[in-house]
């Protein structure tokens, strides 16, 4: 039997209520200094309004709040002791996007008649007989900043002399005016233009659409295209909210290694991290003889950095899991390897995963839990990237909007593996691989249960038979399946993998000996079962699949910006 999962497991957590620093605004306007040297000026994105510091000190931040000018407040600190060279750091503010101009609700004409500066990169130029319309991008939006520009304009002659061209950076000043053109409500009228760095002829990514595979070998330069610009800004948009839900949700944030001896997940995936291979250039021509061996002929790990084998982490979970059983509810969100040899499209050897752990928690708590971080991360992309989003509904997967939105809006769906078994037994349809109880699901199996039978809802399968699944996993009261969930969605696949873990000690050692585990090297997590165990339980997301799914980007080598994957390693 399926059930709506939202009505009978309401979500454990209560709103936290966190201390939230004020942002502030002083009154007084940054001295602009002249351009070159390297940066463009930074000034303050209304004129009629004060730019926004960033103050780090809450004296000066009272003092703000206070309405006194923040000068008074520094020299009252003093000045930091000066020799006869150096001088004060200058204050930093924030510089003029073209989102901001463009990003309004009016699309920027509350801001024409303004003497504006933008600066960027150019994605396209046209000459016309007397104008030549520019192209400008920032990356801090979708939108380009038509710049348009007649030969009076100052720095005009480099234009001219075609040194400003597709790929180039430049810094323009102009008024904002009325566009006559449908594309855009705004454009600058172009008063003077700058080179900042001009763009080889060979620039690999002109105007016509090219394949994402032939991007991906230049994923140096990829972030200059519509696609990968709006995937980077999604992709911090759901970073932003994981922390934010996390965060306000009374979690913290726990940092778990990198470098690790224990194996996670037991499937021996792992990259193994050694200094007995000499790391100079010549690695290639290192002989095997340099590595050293113990009399038996086996490699020496006692002569390894760590005086052991070491890996790099393929979760984070145990040291999540220790953290938990302190502080009740952590995450960790950081990068995670395996060493795989998958070459699909949702397989990287490299990814990111954001891991919470609860403690004082069940099964139930996990899966409400993980159904309600995918609803507010969903929520806040469909909110605060409305025109990526409408870019990805049009370019990369018509209907996104409505698939996610619909994410957002209802109850998710949990169903028993057994009854899932049952389910695709019953559905008559020939799989490539035949389905049993006791198999784990394949893709083709996620995909008809997520989209044929329930229509695209992302759906929640739980208590899995235990010899498919980790040892750390919590044993049901039948014997035979542990009480693990999966969360399937369309597209995708598995986005979460989770469990409540086993927290009585004599079952932990008793699954650990049945795998034959070591488990002297599993000491400090069994401690954990032996001063003060509680039940608890926990989930890992795979940040770059997270990203698919609120993309519709297909492969996930485009949901990072530099791809690990079998055989490629390059930037
Ligand atoms: O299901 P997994 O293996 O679960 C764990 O690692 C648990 N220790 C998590 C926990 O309970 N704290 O991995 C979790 C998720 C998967 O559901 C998937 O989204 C992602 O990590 N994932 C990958 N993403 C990209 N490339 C790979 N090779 C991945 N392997 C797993
Ligand atoms: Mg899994």
């Amino acid at each position: 039997m399926a059930f709506p999962l939202s009505p009978s497991t309401p979500l454990r957590l209560k709103p936290y209520s966190t201390l939230r620093l004020l942002s502030l605004c002083s009154n007084s306007f940054s001295k602009s200094r002249p351009f070159p040297p390297s940066a463009a000026p930074r000034r303050p994105f209304h004129p009629s309004a004060a730019p926004r510091r960033r103050c780090f000190c809450t004296a000066i931040t009272a003092a703000l709040r206070s309405g006194e000018a923040i000068e008074t407040k520094k020299s009252e600190l003093g000045d930091p002791p000066r020799g006869e060279f150096g001088g004060r750091v200058g204050e930093f503010t924030k510089r003029l996007k073209i989102s901001e101009i463009k990003g309004s609700p009016d699309e920027g004409l509350g801001l024409v008649g303004q003497t504006l500066t933008v600066v960027g990169w150019v994605r396209t130029l046209r000459a016309q007989s007397s104008v030549t319309f520019i192209e400008v991008n920032d990356g801090s939006c979708l939108s380009n900043m038509q710049c348009v520009m007649d030969s009076d304009a100052e720095g005009y002659d480099q234009v001219e002399s075609g040194l400003v061209s597709t790929g180039a950076s430049i810094w323009i000043q102009g008024i904002l005016v009325a566009s006559q053109g449908s594309k855009q409500k705004v454009e600058l009228k172009v008063k003077k233009i700058m080179l900042v760095g001009k763009s080889d002829p060979s620039y690999p990514i002109q105007k016509k659409r090219v394949s994402r595979e032939f991007l991906r070998t230049k994923a140096h330069l990829r972030p200059r295209t519509n696609t990968f610009g709006a995937v980077a800004r999604v992709r911090n948009a759901l970073a932003y909210a994981t922390h934010k839900f996390f965060q306000e949700n009374g979690f913290v944030w726990v940092s778990s290694p990198i470098i690790t001896a224990s194996d996670c997940e037991g499937a021996g995936e792992q990259f193994c991290v050694t200094t007995l291979i000499p790391s100079s250039g010549e690695t290639t021509a290192t002989p095997i003889d340099a590595i050293p061996k113990t009399e038996n002929g086996l490699i020496d790990w006692s002569q390894d950095f760590f005086g052991k084998p070491a890996f790099l982490t393929v979760s984070g979970q145990l040291n999540a899991e220790t953290y938990a059983t302190a502080l009740s509810d952590v995450y960790t969100f950081g990068p995670t390897f395996r060493a795989e040899n998958s070459n699909t499209a949702r397989h990287l050897a490299e990814f990111w995963m954001i891991e919470p752990e609860l403690a004082f928690a069940d099964l139930d708590d996990d899966m409400a839990c993980a159904a309600a971080y995918l609803q507010y991360v969903v929520r806040h992309v469909l909110e605060n990237c409305k025109e990526d989003m409408e870019f990805f509904n049009t370019w990369i997967e018509k209907g996104i909007i409505d698939r996610l939105t619909d994410v957002v809006n209802k109850d998710f769906v949990q169903l028993t593996y057994t009854d899932a078994v049952e389910l695709l037994v019953k559905s008559r349809k020939k799989f490539e691989f035949p389905v049993k109880w006791g198999c784990d699901l394949q893709s083709e199996h996620e995909r008809y249960i997520t989209e044929q039978v329930f229509h695209g809802c992302p759906v929640i399968i739980r208590d899995y038979p235990k010899d498919i699944k980790a040892f750390y996993m919590r044993q049901n009261d039948d014997g035979r399946t542990v009480a693990a969930m999966d969360m399937l969605v369309p597209r995708v696949g598995e986005l979460i993998g989770g469990s409540q873990r086993e927290e009585r000690l004599e079952y932990l050692e008793a699954r650990l000996d049945d795998l034959k585990l070591n488990k002297d090297s599993y000491w400090w997590y069994l401690d954990l079962r032996r001063y003060g165990s509680v039940p608890h339980a926990g989930f890992g997301l795979g940040f770059e699949r997270l990203v698919q799914f609120a993309t519709g980007i297909e492969n996930i080598r485009d949901a990072i910006p530099f791809p690990r994957t079998p055989g490629s390693s390059e930037f």
